[in-house]
């Protein structure tokens, strides 16, 4: 009999569940104090100089492309590598997601990549870091802002992480955080946008609160809409931001542990980490010979795994844009070598801070019985 290693677990402990309880006690669960606390740490953590709180990150997101004053006639360039709600921000929006290829190495989308895509309506640049580093992200924003280009930095799975020491989601115009339940720190639901744009702020706070910038009054100078949170959420947020160093370090144990454990088999090798960024491993993703046999041969052990991104342009969602006359070039599969080759080959291991050490023994004799016999 097999034992059973799930892909990911949310960490949460009785800390959390204090933390609620006393939301409780305070009778305030709207947003309120405990979300005025998260802000500010968030904003040290990340040294931006302005942040709201969303409910999640695609909406984030959205309301960080609003803000900027995104919408209907616009192309928006996004990583056909990253997670659907990247692209689906943009959609939201009545812009258009234009997707570029990745270096398969990193799994990140550079200058390069985003040159070749770039179409007369481009207005605005989507980078995504991708699994716990950055992309190249200094040099993109030069590249983009020097084309008049606004960046929107996906930094959903990037709290923490840095390039060249500055923290991801601060080099573009607007930063978006995620804190589903599978991110370094989690409030079950939840997003940020940070900016160091006076005005895009603004907008941000009008947008997100039904065109107030304070709750209390029934004049809406603007129209907005309800992107708040919860308080309850961010009292959970603060104590997982307090857990926030033990958390990075327990993955970066994890991914030692496997990289140790696998070291000898050349059939599988881990991706790259992009040159002066720091990494706090997203998923323990590695690139496998046989990757579909192997993770059926995994999951009759109990061990369960995820293969790499769907390329966003191959989704069936964007069928209808993918059957555009203008557009059908921008789909074709020879554009995306890097994507398809990371879809195909990839394979995320089970990895969260909860996941036992012997576990990580128990997953990685698997691969090596699969390979070894
Ligand atoms: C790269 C990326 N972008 C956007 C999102 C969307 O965030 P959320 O699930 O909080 O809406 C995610 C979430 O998984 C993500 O990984």
């Amino acid at each position: 009999m097999s034992k059973k290693v799930v892909q990911f677990a949310p960490f949460l402990g009785a800390e959390e569940y204090e933390a609620l309880r006393a939301c409780f006690e305070r009778n305030w669960i709207t947003e309120g104090p405990q979300s005025e606390k998260f802000l500010e740490q968030l904003k040290t953590l990340t040294g931006a100089r302005f942040a709201v709180l969303a409910p999640n990150g695609t909406l984030a997101l959205y309301l960080g492309l609003r803000a900027l004053g995104i919408g209907p006639g616009d192309d928006v360039l996004v990583p056909d590598f990253t997670f659907m709600g990247s692209a689906t921000a943009v959609e939201m929006t009545g812009a258009t997601p234009v997707f570029c290829d990745i270096d398969r190495r990193t799994l990140q989308a550079g200058v390069a990549h985003m040159e070749a895509a770039l179409t007369p309506r481009t207005r605005a640049v989507m980078p995504v870091h991708i699994y716990g580093m950055t992309c190249e992200i200094g040099p993109l924003v030069a590249w983009a802002h020097a084309r008049k280009l606004l960046v929107i930095e996906d930094a959903a799975q990037a709290l923490g992480v840095r390039f060249r020491g500055r923290h991801a989601g601060t080099f573009g115009d607007v930063g978006c955080f995620s804190f589903f339940a599978d991110k370094t720190v989690t409030t079950g639901e939840g997003g940020l946008i940070v900016t160091d744009n006076e005005h895009c702020y603004s907008a941000l706070r009008l947008l997100r609160n039904q065109g107030r910038m304070d709750r209390g009054s029934f004049i809406h100078p603007a129209v907005g809409y309800n992107f708040r949170m919860t308080d309850l959420q961010a009292a959970i947020g603060l104590v997982q931001l307090s857990k926030l160093d033990g958390i990075v370090a327990r993955k970066q144990a994890l991914l030692a542990l496997y990289r140790e454990r696998l070291a000898a088999l050349p059939q599988v090798r881990f991706i790259a980490v992009t040159p002066e960024s720091s990494y706090i491993p997203f998923r323990v993703a590695v690139y496998a010979e046989r990757a579909t046999e192997l993770m059926k041969f995994m999951e009759a052990r109990g061990i369960q795994t995820r293969t790499f991104f769907y390329p966003l342009h191959r989704q069936p969602a964007f069928a209808a844009l993918r059957d555009d006359p203008g557009r059908r070039g921008q789909f074709a599969d020879a554009r995306f070598p890097g994507a398809l080759y990371a879809f195909e080959h990839g394979v995320c291991l089970p990895s969260f801070p909860s996941l036992p050490l012997e576990d990580v023994h128990y997953v990685c004799d698997a691969i090596r019985d699969f390979y070894q016999g």
